[in-house]
C-alpha cells in the first residue's frame, strides 16, 4: 500500500531540517509491515508496525526520530547509490555538528547483520567521543601519518602512467594530509575490533570484523555521516588500546575511522577501471 501525502508544510517539522513530507508507504517487508515516510527532499525514515509505530504517528514522525525504536533516520539513497559513494571522506567533515548516539547505534545495528564465520559475533566497536582521548588518538595518528608522508607508499610519491590516476593520486594525498592533521577534531572516532580467546586468535580472525565495519561506514554514508577507513595506527595499536581500556590479549583493532556528518551529502562515483580488469572468468 502506497499513498501520496499532498505536499503540505510538514506541521511537525522541527525546523532542522525543513521540507515536505510527499509520500507514506507501507511495505509487506519479511519481518512484517514496515512504514516508510518520505519527505520531498529525498530524507525518509521507516519503523516497524510491530514497534507500535500506526500510520498517522509515523506521518507524523519528524525526520529526528533517532530516540523512536525501531526508525532509522536515512537520506535517501538506494543501495547503489550507497555503495557507489561512500567515499573515505576526511576534508567534508563537519567537526562542529555532534553525532546524536542512537544514529551511531543504527550503523552498529546495521554491521551486526554482516557475514561472519559460522555465526560468532566477534567483532566489538570502540566509539569514542571523549575530547582529550580522541585527541590522544588524533597525536599518535598524526604521529604514524607523518612518517608514511615521507614514505613510497604515500600517494603522491608515486608515478605512475596514467596521468588522471596521478591526479587522482595527488588529491588523495593532499586530503589524507588533512586527516593527518584532524584526525582528533572529528566528533566520533570509532575503532572496530575482533575479539578472541587470545590475541593470536583475535588477530586471526579479522575477517570475522572487516565486513561488519564496512557495513557500518555504508550505513553511516546512508544517513548522511562520513568515514575514512584508516589502519595506520595499527603500528602503535597497544598505545591505543592502553588509552582505551580495551584487553590487548584478546582484542585486536582492526580499523579507525572518524566519524561525523558530511557536509553536503553530495558524493560521486570514484573513477575506477573497467571491471573486466578484474576478472577471471573460469580460469586465471
Ligand atoms: C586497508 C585500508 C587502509 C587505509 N588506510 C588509510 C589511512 O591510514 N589513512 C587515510 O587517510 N586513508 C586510508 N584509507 C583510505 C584510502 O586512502 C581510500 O579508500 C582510497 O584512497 C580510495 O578513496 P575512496 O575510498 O574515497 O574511493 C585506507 C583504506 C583501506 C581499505
Amino acid at each position: 500500500m502506497r499513498g501520496v501525502v499532498d505536499p503540505a508544510p510538514d506541521p511537525l517539522d522541527d525546523g532542522g531540517i525543513g521540507g515536505v513530507l510527499v509520500e507514506v508507504a507501507i511495505l509487506g517487508e519479511p519481518h512484517g509491515p514496515l512504514i516508510v515516510v518520505t519527505w520531498a527532499d529525498g530524507t525518509n525514515a521507516h519503523g516497524h508496525l510491530a514497534h507500535g509505530l500506526s500510520i498517522a504517528g509515523a506521518a507524523a514522525v519528524p525526520r529526528r526520530i533517532a530516540t523512536l525504536p525501531g526508525v532509522t533516520n536515512t537520506i535517501g539513497l538506494d543501495a547503489d547509490q550507497v555503495l557507489s559513494t561512500t567515499r573515505a571522506v576526511r576534508k567534508r567533515l563537519d567537526f562542529d555538528r555532534p553525532v546524536p548516539a542512537d544514529l551511531i547505534r543504527e550503523c552498529v545495528d546495521l554491521a551486526l547483520q554482516a557475514p561472519t564465520g559460522s555465526n560468532v559475533m566477534s567483532m566489538q566497536f570502540i566509539i569514542v567521543t571523549d575530547p582529550a582521548k580522541r585527541q590522544e588518538i588524533g597525536r599518535i595518528y598524526r604521529e604514524i601519518f607523518a612518517k608514511y608522508k615521507a614514505s613510497a607508499g604515500y600517494p603522491a610519491n608515486r608515478t605512475v602512467p596514467d596521468e588522471k590516476l596521478q591526479a587522482q593520486n595527488v588529491r588523495i594525498a593532499d586530503s589524507a594530509d588533512y586527516l593527518g592533521d584532524h584526525m582528533g577534531d572529528a566528533p566520533v572516532l570509532v575503532i572496530a575490533c575482533n575479539t578472541g580467546p587470545d590475541r593470536a586468535s583475535a588477530a586471526r580472525g579479522m575477517s570475522n570484523v572487516l565486513p561488519g565495519a564496512w557495513s557500518f561506514m555504508l550505513a553511516a554514508r546512508a544517513r548522511g555521516l562520513g568515514t575514512a577507513w584508516t589502519s595506520m595506527h595499527l603500528t602503535r595499536e597497544q598505545e591505543v588500546a592502553d588509552l582505551l581500556g580495551i584487553p590487548y590479549d584478546t582484542v585486536a583493532q582492526a580499523v579507525l575511522t572518524p566519524l561525523a556528518y558530511t557536509k553536503g551529502t553530495d558524493f560521486k562515483p570514484a573513477k575506477r577501471p573497467p571491471a573486466e580488469n578484474f576478472m577471471h572468468w573460469d580460469t586465471w
